[in-house]
């Protein structure tokens, strides 16, 4: 068949629309502007051929249609290649087949029911009252110090992983070492000649963690301890659902991650947005009802996530472009969040947003299974940060992280004043 110029067809479009900014590179003070670029492009370009410098070309998705097709439409993007542009490769990525996040349908549904134990109804109603209880413990200790305090060290990084420790069941004194590994897996290093030491620290990092969840598990298995865990992920190894100990080793060292760092920058992010809006503050302590749509409007309007990459199985078109089989293809869902097509007034923070259709938890095959834990520490710490503090403001600079995944801030400096 030959294209006629009766109908205009996809395009092959690889012109580069803005071809002086690099979207990979995670300098803070260059991605601080990509809020702003992408609302510029979206009207006119929804997806477009991005050829940084640093790394080979991809197509960019940044409206909200787009992404929502790609997450739905495993068959033509798929996520087997890594989920990061820093993890990104040609050949599948080697866990493809046995973690969920890199692994397509039909296999992927085997091992999300592998891990469905977490994710049971009741689990989350469970643990809830514990984070409830820890999170209010750290929120008086921020109080009782009476001094500003770096919200992500003292805050923001420990609630995720006391969580995550509770639903997988780890042994409390390895908390903190966990949460200084898992700050550093997104880490990724500036597109100027530096060395590259922060991805070496990443992927240090994300091996010191597969080390750790390996040994857990292996030893759990001979009956030593952390059976919880093992034995919700390998009940029944008749049955066909069940995970091999690989499979468990990976799949826990999934949920270890894929659970703190989105809710840690979250928290982070949130707790920068009251900073800046101290009327969003005082709207929510005279309304504390309205606690739950304002964490939704936080998962749109300060989500964690800045891309996630699949590659084109196959020949497709999306919003008219022609893309090719191999192709990387990278959705940018803090932009789809901010879609005016979908969002009225899309960067306003609006604590009475409803409905809030945001993407913050993906959409699709991978679409987020700890949706419930993410909400209730959320919940918590809006509650008690309004239940014990009457302001709450910026005490120095705060300090973007550097990566190019994860949206989240390294260093909060924050005064809380008693109420
Ligand atoms: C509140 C903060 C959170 C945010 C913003 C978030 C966001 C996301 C997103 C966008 C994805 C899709 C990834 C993709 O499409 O490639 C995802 C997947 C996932 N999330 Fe979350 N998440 C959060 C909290 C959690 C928690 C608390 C857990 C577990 C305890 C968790 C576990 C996972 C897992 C295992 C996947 C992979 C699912 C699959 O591939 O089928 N997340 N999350």
């Amino acid at each position: 068949m030959t294209a006629t110029s009766a109908s205009p067809g996809p395009v092959l479009d690889r012109t580069d629309p803005i071809p002086d900014i690099d979207l990979v590179d995670p300098d803070p003070a260059r991605m601080a502007t990509h809020d702003r670029v992408f609302a510029e492009l979206r009207p006119e370009h929804p997806v477009f051929w991005h050829g940084p410098k640093s790394r080979p070309g991809f197509w960019a998705v940044i409206r909200y249609a787009e992404t929502r097709q790609v997450y739905r439409d495993s068959a033509s993007y798929s996520a087997t290649h890594g989920m990061t542009l820093d993890s990104l490769r040609t050949e599948q990525d080697p866990a493809s087949g046995m973690m969920v996040e890199v692994t397509d349908p039909p296999e992927h549904r085997r091992l999300r029911r592998g891990i469905g134990a977490f994710f049971a109804d009741g689990v989350v109603a469970d643990l809830a009252p514990m984070v409830d209880a820890y999170v209010r413990e750290l929120l008086v200790g921020v109080r009782d110090r009476g001094e500003p305090v770096d919200f992500v060290e003292a805050v923001a990084a420990r609630i995720p992983t006391y969580a995550a420790g509770m639903l997988l069941g780890l042994p409390p004194e390895d908390l903190e070492w966990i949460t200084s590994r898992t700050s550093r897996v997104f880490l990724s290093d500036t597109t100027s000649d530096a060395p590259a030491t922060l991805r070496d620290e990443a992927e240090q990092a994300n091996g010191e963690l597969l080390g750790y969840f390996a040994k857990l598990l292996r030893t759990a298995r001979r009956g030593s301890g952390a059976e919880s865990l093992v034995q919700r992920m390998v009940a029944g190894t008749d049955s066909r659902d069940s995970l091999t100990i690989g499979e468990a080793i990976l799949n826990a060292l999934n949920l270890a991650i894929g659970g703190t760092t989105t809710t840690r920058s979250l928290l982070t992010n949130l707790v920068h947005a009251l900073t800046r809006f101290p009327d969003v503050f005082q709207a929510l302590r005279a309304e504390p009802e309205a606690v739950p749509l304002a964490v939704e409007e936080a998962v749109r309007w300060a989500n964690p996530v800045r891309h996630l990459a699949r590659v084109a199985s196959r020949d497709v078109e999306l919003a008219g472009r022609r893309i090719r089989a191999g192709e990387p293809v990278v959705v940018w869902p803090r932009s789809a969040n901010r879609d005016e097509a979908v969002f009225a007034s899309p960067d306003t923070f609006d604590i009475h947003r409803h409905p809030n259709p945001h993407i913050g938890f993906a959409a699709g095959t991978h679409s987020c299974p700890g949706t419930g834990l993410g909400r209730a520490q959320m919940r918590a710490t809006l509650s008690h940060a309004l239940d014990l503090f009457s302001a709450c403001e910026a005490a120095g600079p705060a300090e973007l992280m550097q990566s190019n995944f994860l949206h989240g801030y390294a260093r909060l400096p924050v005064r809380f004043t008693p109420a």
